[in-house]
């Protein structure tokens, strides 16, 4: 079972390119970071394929500023490195490394009109007139913002802004951009305007880049894949439907989006939960017999029902009571306390098999459901009701000291 769970690790700690893509963009291999005696980051290792957006996914103070400084140039790693198209720039200060960044606050020249703001880079490269002219009319249009070329900073909106700033770091063609929280200083509807200009843009431009967010919502829509930082290390890289459906770890699971964790133990074949059990085919032979596991499963992928029966693709979890409904718009939130006792669904073929862990506290956990409208439409529901669990999806993980830092999903089974 050991060497399974390491070759899991291994292959998704550094996932191999796809063979379109031989040689990364950019590869960050082994980095770490201190500052004094406090350590940062920690082996920090991936590859940026050429045209990719990769996001870095992480609370506050996680690193994340640190690792594109580093790549940047701005900053010295304390062991790994930094390869650009196959080439070592570890060594070479930020100008001759071919990196743009772009950061939250756009430090445009304020004096400066957007024309020449966006031409500066090239000017004092010496480049020549006309090529100015040419680059800095693309770039306008690029960016969509020809109507806007004799205006100063000032009389721009965030947005446009920003837009100007991405156009003056495109000037000198770098090999890979580096993104800081672009979006911080702007209001929601205008960052979710700009992430999908910016977006499409860069698929225009083919050039790949690195964002940094700690907005979950904007890492999804913006990633061709997602690192998940945690305290300087990275729990977890996949595409943004790899690490919303298959979670490593607990951390990344309640990071990016929502999620309910049950304690539980494996028992033939089933993930049991206090009195409720949950088949799981997959098990094998990757779990032991009586392991403490930990069920995760996403609040949209819970099913309720009045009765015990579901249609295929779901499995009874529990039976439990609705204690809080909250209407959010697209769907609705329900709070439900599983019970713990008489509330397991009834199986078939499977006596119970009560866990050696506490039962009670594991099971009294409330759990929390979305409903979307039609779902709500078919049959309301009231606080106090009594109704039935079923899940469509769900993934276990062993639960242990690993799996609040770094470990793969042993399981994911979708019924
Ligand atoms: N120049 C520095 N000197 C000392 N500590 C620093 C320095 N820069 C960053 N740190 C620390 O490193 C950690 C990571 O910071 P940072 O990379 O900015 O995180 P993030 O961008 O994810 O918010 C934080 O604990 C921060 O306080
Ligand atoms: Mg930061």
């Amino acid at each position: 079972m050991k060497a399974q769970v390491a070759r899991i690790m291994d292959s998704s700690i550094t996932p191999p390119l796809p063979e379109s893509m031989p040689q990364p963009a950019a590869s960050i291999v082994g980095i770490s970071k201190r500052f004094g005696k406090t350590s940062v980051l920690e082996n920090i290792s991936f590859d940026v394929a050429e045209g990719e957006a990769l996001v870095l996914l992480g609370a506050s103070g996680s690193g994340k500023t640190t690792i594109l400084r580093i790549i940047a140039g701005l900053e010295q790693p304390y062991t790994g490195k930094i390869m650009l198209h196959g080439k070592e720039v570890t060594e070479l200060p930020p100008r001759e490394r071919g990196i743009g960044v772009i950061f939250q606050s756009y430090a445009l020249f304020p004096k400066m009109t957007v024309e020449k703001n966006i031409g500066y880079g090239l000017r004092i490269r010496r480049r020549r007139r006309k090529e100015i002219k040419n680059t800095v009319n693309e770039l306008l249009s690029l960016v969509q913002l020809e109507e806007h070329r004799k205006k100063y900073p000032s009389q721009l909106s965030g947005g446009q802004q920003q837009r100007v700033a991405i156009a003056r770091t495109l000037a000198y063609k770098p090999e890979v951009l580096l993104f800081d929280e672009p979006f911080g200083a702007l209001d929601a509807q205008t960052r979710v305007h700009l992430r999908r200009e910016i977006r499409a843009l860069l698929r225009k431009v083919n050039v790949p880049a690195i964002f940094i967010t700690h907005d979950q919502e904007e890492a999804l829509e913006l990633g061709d894949r997602i690192a998940v930082i945690n305290v300087g290390h990275i729990e977890q890289i996949g595409t943004p439907r790899e690490v919303y459906n298959n979670p490593a770890s607990e951390y990344v699971a309640t990071f990016l989006g929502a999620a309910n964790i049950l304690e539980g133990t494996i028992s033939r074949g089933h993930v049991v939960v206090g009195n409720a059990q949950m088949p799981a085919r997959l098990l094998g032979d990757r779990f032991k017999e009586g392991q403490a596991v930990k069920l995760i499963f996403r609040p949209e992928d819970v099913l309720i029902s009045k009765t015990q029966e579901f249609p295929t693709g779901h499995a009874c979890l529990s039976s439990g009571v609705v204690e809080e409904i909250s209407f959010v718009g697209a769907y609705e939130r329900l709070r439900i306390r599983l019970e713990a006792s008489s509330g397991a669904c009834e199986t078939s073929d499977t006596p119970f098999y009560l866990t050696t862990e506490t039962p009670e506290r594991s099971n009294a956990k409330p759990v929390i459901c979305t409903r979307p409208k039609p779902e709500t439409n078919a049959f309301r529901l009231r606080t106090g009701d009594r109704v039935f669990l079923g899940l469509s999806s769900f993934t276990v993980l062993p639960n242990d000291a690993r799996t609040s830092a770094t470990s793969q999903p042993i399981i994911k089974t979708s019924i």
